[in-house]
């Protein structure tokens, strides 16, 4: 038997209005809810909720219910004195943007998913606070270290970066983990029992677009045996196209390590959502494979090799307001057999 849906297509102007009000769309063209679980009638753009067929086929009573929630929705806000945002927003300092000083940059207005960035050649650029949702993708993108996220800033991965990696290194395999897709994954691994190495350190920033390359240079510089760069499936990413940020950057970076000579797995990119706490347990038990594959002294060498290069490529993160301070506290403390996270 062969059943067939009636076809559908979007409304002709659900590019324009989806451009106008940053609602993100399916392949089909369809408008995509903030996040399927968790928030099904919110658009990506606060106040603007999603209701009926704009979503995709949908039947009388579906349309209904969406449409009667979505009201529910709206009226939180039209009720509300004030509003509260994510506190993670970012922030620029703005003697170090190279706009200020007339030079032609806008990278990190480019980066952002939500147009927060307002950025005017011979002005720093501008965070509009209310629109910024804290991805970070700004933060990592700006080569001149000029942008900030409050809550998780440089300085604080970088002394995460330290204090996990500040015994045996070379054994450890550094996680770098999406608040919302792999964190969980890991976390579902837990509860499900999933037996995976006791050599992991899991550190948590908001999305892949937060994991700058500085980060994973420093933690090779400290002598991490691997690292895993891991996040939300592209269409799963909380911050409508962050992912993709953090998608190129990966793979630039795994460019570059195959140049420099690095033995293939010790860096490696997955996308694990929320559910594959399986998929997270044997990454993890692979990557662990791949370590131990490697003679004990040739990684020692491998890693003392690379060393100048990881340093050279992550002086820059250095001069960030903060961050000296901050490693020097976190090299000044010893967190032996943590077993997670500090
Ligand atoms: Fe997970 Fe963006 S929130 S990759």
């Amino acid at each position: 038997m062969v059943m067939l849906n009636q076809a559908a297509v979007p409304q002709p102007d659900v590019d324009t209005v989806s451009s106008v009000l940053n609602i993100s769309q399916s392949p089909g063209g369809w408008f995509m809810e903030y996040h399927p679980k968790l928030r099904p009638m919110d658009s990506p753009t606060d106040g603007v909720f999603l209701a009926g067929a704009c979503q995709g086929v949908k039947d009388i009573p579906a349309s209904v219910a969406q449409g009667s929630a979505s009201a529910a929705r709206a009226g939180r806000v039209l009720h509300a004195e004030e509003w509260e945002i994510e506190p993670t927003v970012a922030y620029v300092w703005e003697d170090r943007c190279i706009s200020a000083k007339g030079k032609k940059c806008g990278i990190c207005a480019r980066a952002c998913p939500y147009n927060a960035i307002e950025y005017e050649r011979g002005k720093a650029a501008r965070v509009i606070t209310a629109k910024c949702h804290g991805c970070g993708g700004c933060v990592a993108e700006c080569p001149h270290n000029a942008v900030t996220q409050l809550h998780f800033t440089d300085a604080q991965i970088l002394a995460q970066i330290h204090a996990l990696l500040a015994d045996g290194p070379e054994e450890k395999i550094l996680a770098f983990r999406c608040n919302w897709c792999s964190y969980p994954g890991a976390d579902m691994a837990g509860t499900s029992h999933f037996e995976y190495t006791s050599n992991e350190r899991g550190l948590r920033v908001m999305c892949s677009a937060r994991m700058d390359t500085d980060f994973i240079y420093e933690a090779f510089r400290l002598g991490a045996g691997a690292v895993l760069y891991s996040g939300c499936h592209e269409q799963d990413c909380h911050y409508i196209t962050a992912q993709r940020l953090g998608a190129k950057r990966a793979d630039r970076l795994l460019r570059t390590f195959e140049k420099m000579g690095m033995t293939p797995g010790r860096f490696r990119v997955e996308w694990i959502s929320a559910a594959q706490g399986d998929k997270y347990a044997r990454v993890l038990n692979e990557m662990q494979v791949t370590l131990d594959s490697i003679p004990k002294k040739q990684l020692l060498e491998e890693i003392e090799d690379l060393r100048p290069q990881m340093e050279k490529r992550a002086r820059r993160m250095r001069q960030v307001p903060q961050v000296e301070e901050a490693l020097a506290y976190a090299d000044s403390l010893k967190v032996a057999g943590t077993g997670g996270e500090v």
